[in-house]
């Protein structure tokens, strides 16, 4: 019962106006999965409105805001410290609208899934109200968010004199359109934006190594990929006490485990979480974990630099089970052919010569 303040937020929106399977699972924080239960609960009291929209039947409106104590619920609204802050950078929130839109599609094979123009700014803001930015150098380990943007539009708008423009940004990211995207926009407005290929299976850009006083990343949510980004992320500290690498990560309350997995893969990197914010990044998409991801403020211990500081293994293939979806997802590389179809499968193609075999 202690978690029924969400469900009851669900039930509460619904008696205000129609909403969205996504709206829901955005405000609410919840998996799809269980918004689609509550959904279910209500049963022939909802149904389907215009625009995908779920519209409750107004007469039952005051009975469901009984049932869910209603008053009591919208009284307790519990305060975001950075609401105010970012109320005043609207026009940014709009800016950044913009450049998502115009900014290269999603590609599911990377892992994209867009963070709303509004937790792009709150990043923006919370980066540069927790860290003194003036003078220093921030790494995006990998940036189809477009966070590298809004933080030196940031910095732009609260210093107009180029001389003192606030931080040095540096992008680095396997996605050429997304660098290109990020480079033209960057020099159309007269941003200080570095732009810079790499695929972080293999390394940074030596560049980028030990240049950065802080990395942020929105890894690929698997304990592969964000233990990768995480360590590219490190990797690219100059300070190993003061250096910090942030890394956005949510895992659904109905998985546990795998979250577990994730935290435990950052431990391993030695890694300690100085801070988690919950529910700080909220995503379009992502609704299998609430679309929304926690903020892991992470700290490198003498522990990170042993591990990253190890000769590196001759180079073998590039690992490529780091992404949640796609062909290439963690996955669908875990299970190995069982010994007799693999023999099925062979004796076929020996007496058919030229021709493919497909399994499964
Ligand atoms: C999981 S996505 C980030 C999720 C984020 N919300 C978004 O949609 O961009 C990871 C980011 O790293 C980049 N990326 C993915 N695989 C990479 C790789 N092997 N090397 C470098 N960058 C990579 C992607 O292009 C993307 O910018």
């Amino acid at each position: 019962r202690v978690h029924a303040r969400a469900p009851r937020g669900i039930v509460a929106a619904l008696t205000e106006r129609p909403r969205t399977l996504r709206a829901l699972v955005q405000d609410s924080g919840l998996p799809r999965r269980s918004v689609e239960e509550i959904l279910g609960c209500l049963g022939d009291d909802l149904r389907t409105g215009s625009g995908g929209t779920f519209v409750l039947r107004p007469g039952a409106v005051d009975r469901y805001r009984t049932m869910i104590d209603y008053g009591e619920l919208r009284a307790g609204t519990a305060l975001d410290p950075l609401a105010a802050e970012i109320g005043r950078h609207s026009a940014l929130v709009t800016t950044m609208h913009e450049l998502i839109a115009s900014a290269p599609r999603p590609r599911t094979e990377l892992d994209h899934v867009p963070a709303t123009a509004a937790t792009v700014v709150r990043r923006a803001v919370w980066l540069s109200t927790h860290y003194d930015l003036r003078e220093a150098h921030l790494l995006c380990v990998g940036d189809h968010d477009l966070t590298s943007l809004a933080v030196v539009l940031l910095a732009a708008a609260a210093s107009p004199d180029p001389a003192r423009r606030g931080p040095a940004v540096t992008v680095v990211d396997i996605d050429e359109d997304l660098l290109e995207f990020l480079d033209r926009t960057a020099r159309s407005r007269d941003l200080r934006l570095r732009c810079l290929y790499a695929d972080l299976r293999f390394g940074l850009p030596p560049a980028v190594a030990g240049s950065a006083d802080l990395a942020f990343t929105d890894p690929p949510y698997t304990p592969q990929g964000v233990s990768l980004f995480a360590a590219r992320g490190a990797q690219g500290l100059a300070d190993r006490e003061r250096g910090r690498v942030l890394v956005a990560y949510g895992f659904s309350e109905r998985v546990p485990t795998l979250g577990w997995k994730v935290q435990r893969a950052l431990l391993d990197q030695g890694l300690v979480f100085e801070a988690i914010w919950p529910a700080f990044h909220t995503y379009a998409g992502a609704e299998a974990v609430g679309a929304r991801a926690d903020m892991y403020v992470c700290q490198p211990t003498s522990a990170t630099w042993k591990h990253l500081d190890r000769p590196v293994p001759a180079r073998g293939p590039a690992p490529t089970a780091i992404y949640a979806r796609g062909r290439q997802a963690a996955e669908s590389q875990s299970a190995p052919l069982a010994g007799p179809i693999v023999a099925a499968a062979t004796g076929f193609l020996a007496i058919s010569p030229g021709r493919g075999v497909f399994v499964g």
